[in-house]
């Protein structure tokens, strides 16, 4: 059994996958889910959900969804998972009661936890080889964290066998289990047949009145099943998100993993605690990383780019040999190679920067296109515009895109030249190698290959200010009169 090496997740009609997350997250005083809370710029059940579906595919994996059911089943519908209902919340055991009619066609499940986001896949397989080769009704993957408090901890059987005579929750610890550091991660492989032989014998004889899924190990172990357990190498996959504090514990160790996998591959990251990189972001070698850049969503960057300090970019795509410069907001946008960009830019979504294009400090752009090549090096705004190759947009030019009701385009040719201050009202069109005049309010296409200057004509009056000033001093010497 090797799926994980294999190519992609199998059908198999023997194993399936349940994920609990049905559970309202009292601790985090949130009025979101906690399995839709982020950890990594993801929910927490999107991270299992992906590990789940290496194990086995999509519609063999089982959601038990509850509180704000809808809500969870629309954040992750896309991935092919079929979901199970628990209306009320009474525990863990509960929860998988409720998932009864979908796993009783499986020879074996394995139960994941939907708050328990960093988990492997590898780890996955090896608890559900471990499972197979003991031939184990019930197999627990336990870890030993520095600091258990808060988790259910194993009780082993003496003998060094990997046997387990229970599990034991936090608040029914007794003062002598309370030094046991083996934990459950709430990570199972089950029989099917055991299971559901024991899974209504559950009680809510316990702190929370509810019926614990560790509660099983115990039964199991009274008609004679087999219960084993499995520690994970690294306690850190198996940590539970159940406060936010907790969940930013998660986020942290997450995105160390995604910034030293980056840097293994070849690129820079200056200071790498200080950048907030999401799992699904890729940079090619050569590109450096400045302190304090967040690289968030499906960012793709090329070889040999770098980017400032204080930037962040947002489901964008970067060329190769692209500069950021510092403090620019990209979102949704493309930027092709040899682009410089800021600082202190912001390019809104559909943004798409042309080749060795210069975008300078306080320019925004929204859907605009500009060319190769093409520069707005100061203090402008480019709404749903396009730019020529080769064109200059002057400092302080706007595009005005909107009429108060609708959106308008603007077309500016190719090797344009747009005078600093210049207003270009939409819908207009500028042709190849036009000039606009400073200061100019464009309302009519201009031809390409020509000038066009729309602003009142400049009067000069020779020799004017001189004489205000001489009127002026005379009106203050008749107020004040001669002393005598
Ligand atoms: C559980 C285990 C504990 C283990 C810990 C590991 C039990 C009784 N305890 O405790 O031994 O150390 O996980 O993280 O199982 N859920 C439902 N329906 C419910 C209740 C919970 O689907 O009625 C889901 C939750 O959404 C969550 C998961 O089950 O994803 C675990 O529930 P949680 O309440 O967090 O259990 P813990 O107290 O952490
Ligand atoms: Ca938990």
């Amino acid at each position: 059994m090797s799926r994980i090496e294999g190519c992609g997740p199998a059908r198999d009609a023997r194993l399936a996958v349940v994920i609990l997350a049905a559970g309202k997250g009292t601790r985090l005083n949130s009025r979101r889910p906690k399995v839709l809370h982020e950890v990594g710029g993801r929910p927490l059940l999107s991270h299992v959900i992906a590990a789940a579906t290496r194990i086995v595919a999509p519609t063999d994996v089982f959601v038990v969804i509850g509180h704000q059911a809808d809500r969870v089943r629309a954040a992750v519908r896309d991935s092919g998972v079929q979901f199970v209902e628990q209306t009320e919340q009474r525990g863990t055991g509960h929860a998988m009661q409720c998932a009864r009619k979908a796993i009783e066609g499986y020879a074996n499940i394995i139960v994941l936890s939907g708050d328990v986001p960093l988990i492997r896949p590898e780890t996955i397989e090896k608890l559900w080889q471990f499972h197979q080769l003991e031939h184990a009704a019930m197999t627990i993957l336990t870890a030993a964290p520095p600091d258990p408090t808060g988790y259910g901890r194993i009780l082993r059987r003496s003998g060094g066998l990997p046997d387990v005579n229970a599990i034991v929750e936090q608040k029914a610890l007794t003062a002598s289990q309370l030094s046991i550091r083996e934990i459950n991660s709430g990570i199972y492989a089950f029989q099917t047949a055991p299971l559901l032989a024991h899974l209504d014998h559950l009680t809510a004889d316990n702190a929370h009145r509810e019926l614990y899924l560790t509660d099983l190990a115990g039964l199991l172990r009274t008609t004679g099943d087999r219960v084993v357990a499995i520690q994970a190498a690294d306690a850190t996959e198996v940590l539970g998100a159940n406060t936010i504090a907790e969940m930013m514990t998660l986020d942290a160790a997450l995105r160390a993993a995604t910034a030293r996998h980056l840097m293994d591959a070849g690129v820079t990251i200056l200071r790498p605690e200080t950048c907030v990189i999401d799992a699904g972001v890729e940079v090619a070698p050569d590109t450096v990383i400045e302190p304090f850049v967040q690289l968030l969503g499906h960012t793709k960057i090329g070889t040999d780019c770098r980017i400032r300090s204080y930037s962040v970019l947002e489901n964008c795509t970067l060329g190769d040999d692209v500069l950021i410069r510092q403090c620019c907001v990209l979102s949704e946008s493309t930027v092709a190679g040899g682009a410089r960009i800021g600082p202190f830019a912001h390019l809104r979504p559909g943004s798409e920067i042309g080749a060795d294009a210069h975008i300078g400090n306080f320019v925004e752009t929204k859907k605009a296109r500009l060319g190769k090549g093409a520069k707005a090096n100061h203090l402008a705004y480019l709404g749903d515009a396009e730019v020529g190759a080769g064109s200059n947009i002057g400092a302080g030019v706007i595009t005005c895109n909107y009429d108060g009701v609708h959106k308008h385009t603007t077309r500016i040719g190719e090797g344009v030249f747009v005078g600093s201050d210049s207003t270009l009202v939409a819908p207009v069109v500028i042709g190849d190698g036009a000039y606009i005049g400073a200061g100019s309010c464009i309302t009519k296409d201009v031809p390409a290959g020509s000038l066009a200057v729309g602003r009142a004509r400049q009067v000069t009056k020779e020799g004017w200010a001189t004489a205000r000033k001489a009127r002026q001093q005379e009106k203050r010497n008749e107020r004040t009169p001669p002393a005598k």
